[in-house]
This record gives C-alpha cells, sequence and structure tokens, in this order.
C-alpha cells in the first residue's frame, strides 16, 4: 500500500501551514552557496504545492521570510529578494493554469518596492484560482500582525467606531493579515527546530502540530502524506473530552 492509499481523503487537512527550514544546512552539507539552499527550496514550493492542491488541501501558508530574516546577511536578503521576483515570474502561468491562488501576509511594505509590485499583479493574475491558495508569509511575524491588530481595534474605539466591549475574538480574527482565511489545521516544520518561531501565534491555537528532520529541499509528496497521515492518527478534542468528540462525529 503506497502512502497515498494510506491517506482518508474525506478527512484531509483543510489548511496546512508550513515552516520551511534546513535550507541553508542542506546547502553547506553539499559545499554549496546558502543561496542555492533556497533556490531548491523553491522548487519544492512549487511541487508541494500541486501535490497539496491534488489532494484537496485548500490552503497552504508557507513561512517564506520572517520578520527576523531582515536581520540575516545583506547578501542572503536580497538573494532571497531575488529569488521571490524569479520565483513570481517563473510560476505565475503555471499557477493560473492551475487554479493556484496567491496570497501574501506579512508588512510587505518593507520590502522592495519592484517586489511589491511583482507580488501585487501576481495576486490580481492569479485571482481566480479556484483549486488552491498558495499563502506566501513574507516579513512576517505574529507578534508584529497582533500588534497590528491591537492597533487597528484601538483606533476604532478612539474614533468611537467600536466599543471596548465588542472586541472578541471574531472582530479580533478580522483584523488579522489571515482574516480571508480558515485557522491551519496542520503546523509542519522541516529542519530539525522544535519551535514555532513567531508564527501565527493565535492561529495555530487547535492546529495539530507535526516536526520532521527534513531539510525543506528534501521534503516531497512522501513527506506530506506522513504528515496527512500522522494528522489523521490524532484525535482533535479541542478542549472537550473524547466521548463527546466521537458522539459529534457520529451526529
Ligand atoms: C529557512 O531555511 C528558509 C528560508 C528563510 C527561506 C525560504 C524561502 C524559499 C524556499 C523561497 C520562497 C520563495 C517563493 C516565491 C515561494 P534556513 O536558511 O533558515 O536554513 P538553515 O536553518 O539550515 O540555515
Amino acid at each position: 500500500m503506497s502512502l497515498v492509499e494510506k491517506i482518508d481523503l474525506q478527512r484531509i487537512p483543510r489548511h496546512i501551514a508550513i515552516i520551511m527550514d534546513g535550507n541553508g544546512r542542506w546547502a553547506k552539507e553539499r559545499n554549496l552557496d546558502r543561496s542555492q539552499g533556497h533556490r531548491k527550496g523553491l522548487d519544492v514550493v512549487h511541487e508541494i504545492t500541486n501535490d497539496a492542491a491534488d489532494l484537496g488541501v485548500e490552503c497552504l501558508t508557507l513561512y517564506a521570510f520572517s520578520t527576523e530574516n531582515w536581520n540575516r546577511p545583506q547578501a542572503e536578503v536580497d538573494a532571497l529578494m531575488a529569488l521571490v521576483v524569479y520565483g513570481i515570474e517563473r510560476e505565475t502561468p503555471g499557477m493560473i493554469e492551475n487554479g493556484v491562488r496567491l496570497s501574501v501576509i506579512g508588512d510587505t511594505s518593507r520590502m522592495p518596492i519592484e517586489v511589491q509590485k511583482r507580488l501585487q499583479k501576481c495576486i490580481e493574475d492569479t485571482a481566480g484560482g479556484k483549486r488552491i491558495t498558495l499563502n506566501l508569509a513574507l516579513s512576517y511575524s505574529a507578534r508584529w500582525e497582533i500588534i497590528n491588530a491591537a492597533q487597528q481595534l484601538a483606533q476604532k474605539a478612539a474614533d468611537g467606531i467600536i466599543k471596548p466591549q465588542d472586541i472578541n475574538e471574531e472582530t479580533f480574527a478580522a483584523h488579522l493579515t489571515t482574516a480571508h482565511l480558515s485557522d491551519p489545521d496542520l503546523l509542519i516544520r522541516t529542519g530539525g527546530e522544535l519551535r514555532i518561531s513567531n508564527f501565527l501565534l493565535w492561529q495555530l491555537s487547535y492546529a495539530e502540530f507535526y516536526f520532521t528532520n527534513e531539510y525543506w529541499p528534501d521534503f516531497n509528496k512522501e513527506s506530506l502524506c506522513r504528515a496527512i497521515i500522522e494528522y489523521q492518527s490524532r484525535e482533535r478534542r479541542f478542549g472537550k473530552t473524547s466521548e463527546q468528540v466521537k458522539t459529534n462525529d457520529k451526529a
């Protein structure tokens, strides 16, 4: 039985978030420049987006560049920005053809204007995509996002548009960058580290976490299947008892 056959297609995680780690170490082990690890990582983004769409995943959020990544050596930051432009240019026609819609979350105003323009153009060109949403977290950090939402709500309260008591989980979530998406069901982190590094702190409240030692450039369809099989073996209780969850499943 192949790994794909072991997956219950009725219980595919709707939204998968991935921390793509290990590009640098993958390159170092091959005596390559770190940028070549990122370049291979981009090819994996292409493959995994299509594999996820084939399995029926509706949204894939990828941590492509964190707020903290601005502190990397300038040459690496420049190489990553150039890679985003190259990736957008290379992938847009295929995305349109395959129903992949691009979405971006993060403080993109910090990115070079040329990168912002290309991203915006790709978002517009792929807006009709119905198969899967590829949501790229760029210049993103969850604390930045949460502060940003708090500031927007405080401003609305100060302007008399809302009352402080109107702020609840729903209104708060509506001011996050992911307001247009469901929360992730599954978080995958490659590269062996066991942390979430300022990624989707609010949205991951009830996600299942899956960590693998594989470096992102080595991640493939089988790796994705293994993560989904593990996800499907777990019972998501959302704070309820096992008995309550089983009764609800039958209803
Ligand atoms: C983490 O590996 C990876 C990144 C910081 C960048 C990931 C970006 C891409 C794969 C390209 C994305 C572009 C598009 C358009 C989708 P690391 O450098 O932290 O690896 P290390 O921990 O081994 O040093």
